[in-house]
């Protein structure tokens, strides 16, 4: 989608659908009014048959007559504005997308609320509602249709989006926030397709040759382990989980390094089960199929090199990505067995669906060699952390309240949420094997946080968040701008995370 802001009259709007904002309130509800009471026939009329108020994700399509560029105008409803948030924003400018789009439909505009539409809005900078807007409006364009081979399923969503100010705005900055927030959907695009591919067409080779091919065209560097490699290293719980496989594991170093002295340098750490149907402790078949969506904290890690190549942001970026299937083949591991890390340490295995954390265990292990300020992993780990938490939050456990509050800030910023569990001592005991150091499961109790414990067992010296994204990242339900499936949850979160670090950094 080709974005693009323009300084024009109501009149004068170039768009095949012009959406305005409509808040609850009678006194703006009026400004708004007379002035379309001049372009749209019987406006007054319209209104009172269609009984629209302005409430929350209420739209009303309008059609002006000859006086206006635009041959159609929808009125979307921003609820009470004691109540506007950027997040309604971002579901206005889905909104927007969704019900604009249509045959013969090619631009869309989005009027920013000012003087002679609602009234400014007095709590969000005019930069803010422009990125948030923008945000919602791509994100609510997307479609996983790459299968669908019949065009007639091929909804196609406007080519053009164009947000439009009658009032005088900084041209260059707002133009500036469109190019950047356009670099960010992108790349949630890019997790969202990877989760969303099936298992028969992202595997791990074929997941470390889309990093690779990424890597070159957006300018981070990527390395990928092959099996002998990973098993040189000592990576035991990728090669335990890997064995009951026919595809080979991989395991993918992704950096990117923005030339400057003086920058921190973040591991982030995905999940890249590209299926997991339990192996020799095998999944039930309802729901399986989902489980080709296990490497979604790996697409996350993936999004989110590609964008802060693309936006250059001055920090080094660490992506590290075990990836493997896990199956229940022949040579599968099996419960009893007993594996060694990356480091030494062991782990006995009770249950080999409880996969994703002895994968986790050999990378985050191995992160301490690039001396992390700090390491970030993102996993579809528990099932219990969906119980917990469900789609609206990823459960987040470290060992530094200053990153989790960081984490939580941006978390409440893009709308990425994240709540902490607690990592308390007495959890720790779940997961006491009598064979091993440590056993790969905790009982049914506090799932997510025992699976926490596990992954705190074999953290290096460094400040460590882990995000349980099995709720967040692979959707049940269609959330306003992400239908179900892979959300590309992480990658907004993460950038916001980087920036705000970045600017903490920075004297003013
Ligand atoms: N990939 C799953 C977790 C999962 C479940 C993600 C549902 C998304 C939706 C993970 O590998 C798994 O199977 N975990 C087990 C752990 C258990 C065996 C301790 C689970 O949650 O049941
Ligand atoms: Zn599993
Ligand atoms: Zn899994």
């Amino acid at each position: 989608m080709k974005l693009t802001y323009q300084h024009a009259t109501i009149r004068a709007a170039e768009a095949d659908v012009v959406a305005f904002l409509v808040p609850r309130d009678k006194e703006l509800f009026n400004e708004i009014g007379n002035t379309l009471s001049k372009v749209v026939p019987r406006f007054e009329d319209v209104l009172d048959i269609e009984d629209f108020k302005g409430k929350e994700g209420e739209v009303l399509a309008l059609y002006p007559d000859g006086k206006m560029a635009a041959s159609k105008v929808l009125l979307i409803g921003m609820g009470e504005v004691k109540y506007l948030s950027l997040e309604k924003y971002r579901r206005c400018g889905s909104l927007a997308v969704k019900r604009g789009r249509g045959t013969g439909i090619k631009t869309i505009g989005i009027m920013l609320p000012d003087a002679a539409t609602m009234g400014a809005d007095p709590q969000h900078s005019v930069e803010d509602i422009v990125r948030a807007l923008a945000e919602g409006a791509i994100l609510g364009s997307y479609k996983y249709d790459k299968y669908l081979t019949d065009r007639k399923h091929k909804e196609s969503s406007a080519r053009e989006l164009t947000i439009f100010s009658t009032g005088k705005q900084d041209e260059r900055v707002l133009k500036k926030i469109l190019t950047e927030t356009k670099v960010i959907c992108e790349s949630v695009f890019t997790a969202r397709n990877l989760a969303n591919a099936p298992g028969n067409e992202i595997y791990p080779e074929s997941l470390a040759a889309f990093a690779e091919e990424s890597g070159k065209r957006h300018g981070f560097s990527v390395r990928s382990w092959e099996k002998d490699e990973i098993l040189q290293a000592g990576f035991g719980g990728l090669m335990a989980v890997s064995s009951g496989s026919a595809r080979p594991p991989r395991f993918v170093i992704m950096e990117y390094s923005p030339g400057k002295k003086d920058v921190e340098t973040i591991v982030l750490v995905g999940k890249g089960v590209t299926f997991d149907s339990g192996g020799i402790s095998i999944k039930p078949a309802a729901g399986m199929a989902e489980m080709k969506m296990d490497m979604a904290g790996a697409a996350a890690v993936i999004g989110t090199m590609e964008c802060v190549s693309r936006l250059k942001l001055p920090v080094s970026v660490i992506g590290l990505v075990p990836t493997t299937e896990n199956m229940p083949g022949a040579a599968a591991f099996r419960p009893g067995d007993i594996v060694t890390h990356y480091g030494g340490k062991t782990s006995e295995i009770d249950n080999t669906d409880a996969e994703g954390r002895l994968i986790l265990a050999d990378a985050l292990a191995y992160a301490v060699t690039f001396q992390p300020d700090a390491v970030i992993d993102l996993a579809t780990l528990t099932g219990a952390c969906v119980v917990a938490l469900g789609q609206h939050a990823a459960g987040m456990m470290g060992n530094d309240d200053e990153l989790i509050g960081q984490l939580k800030v941006a978390g409440d910023t893009t709308y990425e949420r994240v709540w902490q569990l607690p990592l308390y001592d007495e959890y720790e005991k779940q997961i006491k094997s009598d064979v091993a150091d440590v056993k790969n499961v905790g009982g049914r109790w506090a799932g997510a946080i025992t699976a926490g414990w596990f992954l705190k067992k074999f953290i290096g010296d460094y400040r460590w968040v882990h995000l349980d994204v099995a709720g967040t990242a692979m959707l049940d339900e269609a959330q306003p701008y992400s239908p179900r499936g892979g959300s590309g949850y992480g990658v907004r979160l993460l950038t916001q995370f980087l920036k705000n670090r970045i600017a903490g950094r920075t004297p003013k």
